[in-house]
């Protein structure tokens, strides 16, 4: 069976990774990276033109900006197999005006909120939430469309910095986790849950990236949580819109329940790196059902212990970054049993070369938290390039809580 991933970064790696790794399937990407060649072959052109080039028996769409184009619809216009929603379910992330507006009408619980048509009009809204506010563009942003704005005057310069529509929102307290759910249109397999970390240094402290590490834990979610979530966000969602693909709740664990901070509408990168490293079961029959409708009664396997991503990323980012740095270690980093997944790199004469912001997600697997983060950063301290940032914190507040049940049980 042919199989085609449509991305370029770290999470269509790591999809493709764990997509070679089926018995009878064959990988091929559009466009794919120097990683994704080691796994499978990477092919130019459209997403349309490289699956009729290559025959492709099923599409898997990385990133949100195809999916918001209407990749999907295209596909099926062609008869063709493709896991991800169509380009009216892709609202929920294209749109974060239409994703709230969304969630309010179906009572599906979120962060109180007013929506602006202009950073005046929302200059005008501070006032109804206090500090820290929220203020968030409506269309797609990479992740960086976001600011939290500590008083008015960063409320200020914030909207100088801002045109277009916006929405204003309560500031949210509590811990954040990205659930993803795969779905047929009706029926829906949960992803084991994840923690990203968006803000680029150690503390959460600096601007927001796409993610700087993430990593996948049994102990993020209880099963009543997961539960919860299931029944408040999840299902009312997929009820409401139909949705097929990858559904991911950015949600916040606060003391009043779960609360959606966003939709996307495809896997998140890097979550995507922990959870391929982390998943046992074959994700190909998986992903087979989700486009004919088959996922009742599936389930996913995960090893009990967690898997660890930590994000490269280039000097600069998530400002403009470096790009150009001749890459070493990879190899060594290897050998220590981690997986390097590639994200911004490309192959020259000299080697693999940083060839954007987000360059390596660093990702191993252990019997506890702090085994595999620790795995994971011994991998990290092999790898070399000029202008090489990351956070060493990745997983702390996991590990944490771990030692803290350890501890409780240790005194019992
Ligand atoms: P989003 O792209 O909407 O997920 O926002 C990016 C990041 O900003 C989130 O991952 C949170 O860390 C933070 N954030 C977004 N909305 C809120 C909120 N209402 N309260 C607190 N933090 C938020
Ligand atoms: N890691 C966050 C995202 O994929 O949007």
């Amino acid at each position: 069976m042919k199989i085609l991933v449509v991305g370029s970064g770290g999470r269509e790696h790591a999809l493709a990774w764990k997509l070679a790794h089926s018995p009878g399937v064959e990988v091929f990407a559009a466009p794919g990276n120097p990683g994704v060649a080691r796994v499978g072959s990477c092919v130019p052109g459209t997403p349309l033109e490289a699956a009729q080039a290559v025959g492709a028996d099923l599409t898997v769409v990385g990133p949100e900006v195809p999916l918001v184009a209407g990749v999907v619809d295209e596909f099926r216009a062609h008869g063709s197999h493709i896991v991800g929603p169509d380009r009216n379910a892709a609202r929920l992330e294209g749109s974060k005006i239409f994703a709230k507006n969304f969630l309010s009408q179906r009572k599906i619980p979120t962060a109180e909120f007013v929506t602006a048509d202009n950073p005046a009009e929302a200059r005008k809204a501070l006032d109804r939430f206090g500090f820290p506010v929220v203020l968030k563009a409506d269309g797609l942003a990479a992740g960086k469309g976001v600011i939290i704005a500590r008083d008015r005057a960063q409320a200020d310069a914030a909207l100088a910095s801002f045109a277009g529509r916006l929405v204003i929102e309560e500031f949210l307290r509590g811990s954040e986790v990205s659930f993803i759910a795969l779905c047929d249109g009706k029926n829906v397999v949960p992803l084991a849950a994840t923690q990203d970390h968006k803000a680029v240094f150690d503390g959460d402290q600096g601007p927001n990236t796409g993610g700087m590490g993430a990593y996948s834990d049994a102990a993020i979610l209880s099963e009543a949580e997961t539960r919860k979530v299931m029944e408040q966000v999840i299902y009312p969602t997929v009820e409401a819109t139909g949705f097929t693909g990858f559904l991911y709740a950015g949600l916040m664990m606060t003391s009043a329940g779960p609360k959606v901070l966003e939709f996307n509408v495809r896997l998140g990168d890097p979550e995507t790196q922990p959870l391929m490293h982390r998943m046992v079961s074959d994700l190909v029959p998986v992903l087979l059902a989700a486009t004919t409708g088959e996922l009742q009664g599936v389930k996913l396997e995960w090893r009990a212990g967690p898997s660890v991503c930590v994000v490269l990323a280039s000097g600069g980012y998530p400002g403009s970054s470096e790009t150009g740095k001749l890459i070493s270690g990879i190899e060594a980093a290897e050998t220590t049993g981690a997986t390097v997944f590639h994200a911004g790199t490309r192959e020259t004469a000299r080697g693999i070369e940083t060839a954007g912001g987000r360059v390596l997600g660093v990702t191993a697997s252990g019997a506890d938290l702090p085994a595999a983060i620790e795995r994971a950063y011994a991998a990290v301290r092999e790898i070399r390039f000029d202008g090489m940032h990351y956070r060493t914190d990745i997983g702390r507040r996991g590990r944490e809580r771990h030692e803290q049940n350890a501890g409780g049980a240790h005194t019992r």
